[in-house]
């Protein structure tokens, strides 16, 4: 068990193209988003094991002796197969949560305790540990925050236990795993997107650990080999919308007119291999011709997207306003509300993105310029880290 301090990132994702297409076996591109959760494990000697998720106003911490004399033999199945519900039923118990708690709440907790007490579970003793996750990015708006922190936890508590190495050398501010063990923290923090979300395609933690972006096609992920990082607009209306519906919108659609939407979905797929091959070719220089090939695939999509039932007044109202500053953007993830990307070419004018930024703030969304293609799961060095992030993680 390792004795110093942890400080580990992960990034949240958007779908850049191929959603919906993609649950019907269509390649769908996934990109990590440079907006990121951070974690700090501190080994402690108090015979505690807490949890603070201050974003969400969480607290909590477990008696470690109590959870040692607990039958965690419900566990011995967890190794990397599917939590099943028996065992969320006996995590329920074992995390002791009040009955009125809020399920974003409960499900945190308890694919913490999940995470924890099966990565240590073969030691002798359960540690004692304080950890405190903070994020940059807003829940339940499809850009990934669970995986997000299912990675970080994962992450953190492998290299706690020395499963995996600490990748963080003297003199490194910041640091990433061996291909190994990124499988491996990639298999865990599946395990805890499953005990939050039941049965995820595992796309959200795969782009969370490898960062980058990902094609993605029936259960499959590929990593691009060196994809260029772009610049966005991300924005969230702030309409709530529920994934499962719009996916079922589009397959009764797709029902109903096979032969007007089995080629949208043939297009999307195309749109999306289009777009990786243009990002390929954009690891060595990228041209002004290549970023406009990549604001041509996003109009198109999004006017599919639309063709497919998944638009929104909100939604465009932003592709209208961004367009109204010469910026194109597309819905991204489930649509019906929710966010969307808005692509900003190097050469875009300072006073343009201010602009733009200003307009979709006064239509009420919440906007962040931010990146795409970024690094995937990270270990850092504490005092390199923003001064924002140390305060939120607690660093003195
Ligand atoms: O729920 P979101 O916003 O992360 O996006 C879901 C993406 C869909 O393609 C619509 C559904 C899916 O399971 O792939």
């Amino acid at each position: 068990m390792l004795s110093d301090m942890l400080l580990v990132s992960a990034p949240g994702k958007v779908i850049l193209h191929g959603e919906h297409a993609v649950v019907h076996g269509k390649v769908a591109l996934a990109v990590a988003l440079n907006l990121r959760t951070f974690l700090r494990l501190q080994p402690l000697s108090n015979g505690k094991v807490s949890l603070n998720l201050p974003n969400i106003g969480i607290k909590r911490h477990w008696d470690v002796t109590r959870l040692h004399s607990l039958d965690l033999s419900f566990l011995e199945k967890g190794d990397a197969t599917v939590p099943t519900p028996e065992q969320v039923e006996k995590l329920t118990e074992v995390a002791d949560v009040p009955a009125d708690c809020a399920v974003t709440e409960r499900l945190a907790v308890l694919a913490f305790l999940y995470l924890y007490l099966s990565v240590f579970r073969k030691q002798r003793a359960l540690p004692s540990l304080d950890i405190v996750v903070w994020s940059e990015l807003p829940t339940g708006a499809g850009l990934g925050s669970s995986a997000a922190y299912s990675v970080c936890l994962a992450a953190a508590l492998l290299t706690a236990c020395e499963q995996i190495p600490n990748p963080l050398k003297d003199g490194d501010g910041i640091s990433r795993w061996a291909e190994e063990d990124l499988e491996l923290i990639n298999k865990w923090a599946f395990q805890g997107e499953r005990i939050i979300h039941g049965n995820p395609s595992g796309v959200d933690n795969a782009v969370s650990t490898w960062g980058g972006v990902l094609r993605y096609q029936q259960g499959q992920s590929v990593s691009l080999k060196r994809p260029p990082s772009l610049k966005i607009l991300l924005t969230n209306t702030k309409v709530p919308r529920s994934t499962k519906a719009l996916v079922a919108g589009v397959r009764s659609r797709l029902l109903k007119f096979p032969e007007i939407v089995n080629p949208l979905l043939t297009s999307i797929d195309a749109i999306a291999l289009e777009c990786e091959r243009v990002l390929g070719e954009m690891e060595a220089e990228p041209t002004p011709e290549q970023y406009l090939v990549l604001e041509e695939l996003i109009d198109m999509n999004q006017h599919h997207l639309n063709a497919l039932g998944v638009g929104h007044a909100t939604l465009d109202r932003l592709c209208q306003v961004t367009r109204s500053h010469g910026l194109y953007s597309k819905l991204t993830g489930a649509g019906g509300g929710g966010c969307g990307i808005t692509l900003l070419k190097p050469d875009v004018q300072r006073q343009v993105v201010e602009a733009t930024k200003q307009a979709l703030t006064g239509c009420g969304f919440d906007c962040w310029e931010t990146s795409i293609g970024s690094p995937g799961v990270s270990m850092h060095l504490a005092s390199l880290l923003d001064a924002p992030i140390r305060q939120a993680l607690d660093i003195l």
